[in-house]
Formats: structure tokens, sequence, C-alpha cells
């Protein structure tokens, strides 16, 4: 049985495609095949952050409307050799994404996965509603800030409606230093405000941002501390 895992945001670059990318690695290295499928129509980025841009004929879009079969818009990556991607389509027509072709799609890559990772759109869009009834697992990433915050709050309530059996958040960004000295949202207080569990808190990290600007992603490096908290957060995930 696979498990589809969505990947959302109330905003935007709260850092969705570096945790998409950066978790399917992790879940991989455990002997899982993942799929990571950018659903971000019209911003597409998850190609890039694992230098596979010039790799892409066919995305998303054309294997849901049947444009190319579902290999043809499969990119199989060569560092992490258990993760395939999907690119998303470089347009974005609302209500384009019907939930018959998502059916038809994600049946196929449930046979071929353990894992399909959605790196979704911020928000909650026609495109989160087509694909909701295929989702096991929510995940929404938030910045410590209180905007981020009750953005994310809403997009788990959208979670809650559609019954995803697992819901958690993410801390993205987070500086220790700053909230140390109480300026910024503290931890306690962003559990307080959510009702999902907390999956876990990634730091702000020059290097993370250099990662997803060179194609290389962070857990590539084995002994990062980054990369451990990734393995600890992806073994959350594969026990849950
Ligand atoms: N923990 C982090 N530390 C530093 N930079 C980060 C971190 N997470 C994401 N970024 C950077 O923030 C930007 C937005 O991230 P991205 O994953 O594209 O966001 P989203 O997909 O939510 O729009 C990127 O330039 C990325 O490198
Ligand atoms: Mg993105």
């Amino acid at each position: 049985m696979s498990n589809v895992i969505l990947v959302a945001s109330g905003k935007g670059g709260t850092g969705k495609t570096m945790f998409s990318v950066n978790l399917g690695c992790a879940i991989s290295s455990f002997g899982n095949k993942v799929v990571i499928v950018d659903m971000d129509m019209g911003m597409r980025n998850l190609d890039m952050y694992l230098g596979l841009e010039g790799q892409v004929v066919y995305d998303t879009y054309d294997a849901l409307k049947g444009i190319c079969n579902t290999k043809q818009a499969l990119i199989k990556d060569d560092k992490f050799k258990n993760v395939s991607i999907m690119a998303a389509s470089p347009v974005n027509e609302e209500g384009s994404i019907l939930e018959e072709d998502v059916e038809k799609l994600f049946e196929e890559l449930k046979s071929k996965f353990d894992y399909i990772v959605i790196d979704g759109p911020p928000g909650i869009g026609d495109n989160i509603e087509a694909v909701a009834s295929h989702i096991d697992t929510g995940i929404v990433v938030l910045t410590p800030d209180y905007a981020a915050i009750r953005d994310a709050d809403s997009v788990d309530s959208f979670l809650l409606r559609k019954r995803i059996k697992n819901r958690y958040y993410v801390v993205n960004k987070a500086v220790l230093t700053l909230e140390k000295r109480g300026l910024e949202v503290k931890l306690d207080e962003i559990d307080s405000i959510m009702k999902s569990n907390p999956l876990g808190a990634i730091a702000y990290d020059e290097n993370i941002h250099i990662s997803t600007n060179i194609g290389v992603p962070i857990v590539s490096k084995p002994d990062a501390y980054i990369t451990k908290n990734f393995l600890k957060i992806a073994k959350r995930i594969i026990e849950s």
C-alpha cells in the first residue's frame, strides 16, 4: 500500500519544494521507491531543486490529460536511484484538473511507488481539491511568523474537513537565536495554535538556500546535521 503525502502551506515561499525534495530523498534512503509530483502548476521549481530541469519533456499536466503516458512524464533522479519526479506544467488553468484525471494517474503511480510526495501550491485551490481524496498524510510547512501560522492553520482545517488521516506541520526557517531572544514566535506557541501534530523544525541555514540554487538536495551530504534531521522526519512518516 503506498502512502500519498501532500506538502502544503498557507503562504508561498515557506519551503514546500525544498521540503518535498529532501523528504522524498530521505524516505527513499530507507529502501522505498518514491515519486515526487510537482503540482504547483505555473510555478515549476521541483525539477530545478534536483538539477533535472534539462530532462523535462512531459509534465504532470500531460500525464493527467493523457497527452503522454505516465512513464514518459517520470524523470529518474541520477543521485537518488529510488527517486523519480514529475515536473509541474508551466501554466496553471484553474479548474482544468479533474478528479477523474487524478484517479487514473494516481492508481498507476500507486502501483509503481511506495510513497507519492505531492509538492503542492500555496493555499487551497482546485488542484488540491482534485487530489484530496487520495491523500493519506498532509504536511503543512510554515515559517515562524504569525501570518504564516494563521494561513497554515486554515490549510490544516481544510485537510481536517477532507478527513485526512495523518496531519502534521513543520516549522521551517527557524532561527534559534531569535527565538531565544523572544524575537520570533516560539515553537511552543506555534504548537498551541496548530491543531495538527508537530513533525519537526528545520533551521534557517544558508546551505539549504545554496542547495536549492545549485540543484543538489541538502540530504546528499550524509554527515550534515540537516540530513540527520530529515532522516528523523522521514522515519517518523514511515513509522506513522
Ligand atoms: N531552511 C531554509 N533555510 C534557508 N533557505 C531556505 C530554507 N527553506 C527554504 N529556503 C529557501 O527559500 C526559498 C523558497 O523555498 P521553496 O522551497 O521554493 O518554497 P515554496 O515551495 O514553499 O514556495 C528558496 O530560495 C529556498 O532555497
Ligand atoms: Mg514550491
